[in-house]
């Protein structure tokens, strides 16, 4: 264990608790608030919504508002609003990586096909801008604003990478930073901004947000070469089928001498699934995996540290607690 991310953190079930009364609220909010007269969107929104999911992001913002003071309706909207926009990036997200498998259940591209995946995903996107606007804070909606547009240029830049054996680590931070870390930073820095925190206690939660959300990002990246599926409840391998070079393979690749190497980069190109046993090995021996999570351990210690910026409480220490389920977690 890291000296950052001390032994002595709550574990998951005492953050849960202490979340408890604002996630029941919050997951209220998120049913209620998903109905449309459209049968169709009702079917897909409630087959990947009440498949659960960890509800990290609203329990981040709800968290981020505690640790500032308090945590009430507002944190839930802000909460509501982030997990719609993280559910509708699973619903793109799942068409694109060709995945059929999330939370457990077959996906929604799988059962009604890439077209109502892509619509009912647009639904939810726009669900949560009405949402915002409800709010009437035009702070919230510059967030906001900033942060979807964020989110769709990572997943382009990504798109731009597929395939593409020369993706280095900082081209690999700069499209997770994207994807990811900025809807996490979006999540704790308006959790604080609802509580009434002032500019720099905003910005240490929106710093510990984005260095959680790279660290978060890079073990969902091991986890996709190591997990148990049936307990990710996702496929492994899907990264490396749809020819996408996460840490653990960029690390592999950097490492191995020219002629694993040059297999290695040939693999990518063909997004050859077929390859993963020979990539594993590769991967095994060049201690890729151990590397990426040294790395994601690094990105929580630092999310840590920036706590370190606000007053201490039952919330804070939650927030360092999860820093540490992150890295640690196994679903
Ligand atoms: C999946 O996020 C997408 C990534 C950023 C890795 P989560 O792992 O938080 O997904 P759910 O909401 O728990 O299903
Ligand atoms: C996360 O990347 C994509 C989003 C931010 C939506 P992944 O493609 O690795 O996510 P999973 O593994 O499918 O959940
Ligand atoms: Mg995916
Ligand atoms: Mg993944």
């Amino acid at each position: 264990m890291d000296q950052a991310l001390p032994a002595t953190i709550p574990d998951l079930p005492a953050i849960q608790a202490l979340a408890a009364p604002d996630m029941a609220a919050i997951d209220a909010l998120v049913r209620r608030r998903l109905a449309s007269d459209v049968v169709l969107i009702n079917q897909v929104a409630e087959h990947i919504v009440t498949a659960g999911g960890k509800r990290l992001r609203p329990m981040l913002v709800a968290l981020a508002g505690r640790a500032c003071g308090g945590a009430g309706p507002e944190h839930h909207q802000l909460a509501a609003i982030v997990e719609f926009i993280h559910t509708s990036t699973l619903l793109h997200d799942d068409v694109v990586d060709e995945s059929d498998l999330r939370r457990g259940r077959r996906t929604a591209n799988a059962i009604w096909g890439n077209a109502a995946s892509v619509l009912v995903g647009d639904f939810l996107y726009s669900r949560s801008f009405q949402l915002m606007v409800e709010l009437d804070c035009m702070e919230v909606m510059r967030v906001l604003a900033d942060t979807t547009n964020r989110i769709a240029e990572g997943e382009v830049l990504q798109l731009l990478h597929v395939r593409n054996p020369d993706v280095d680590e900082a081209a690999y931070l700069g499209v997770i930073e994207r994807k990811t870390a900025v809807l996490f930073a979006a999540g704790t820095r308006l959790g604080a901004l609802a509580s009434g925190a002032g500019a720099q206690i905003q910005q240490a939660l929106h710093d510990y947000g984005l260095q959680l959300g790279y660290a978060f990002q890079i073990a969902d990246d091991v986890l996709d070469y190591s997990a148990d599926a049936g307990e990710l409840g996702k496929n492994l391998g899907d990264d490396l089928a749809e020819g996408k070079a996460t840490l653990p393979l960029i690390h592999a690749m950097a490492q191995a001498g020219a002629s694993t190497r040059d297999r290695l980069r040939g693999i990518v190109e063909q997004g050859d699934a077929d390859a993963m046993g020979e990539v594993m090995a590769a991967i095994h021996a060049s201690g890729s995996l151990d590397y990426s999570r040294a790395r994601a351990r690094e990105f929580a210690a630092a999310a840590v540290a920036a706590l370190a910026r606000l007053p201490d409480n039952a919330a804070v220490a939650a927030l360092r607690g999860l820093a540490r389920h992150a890295v640690e977690r196994r679903s």
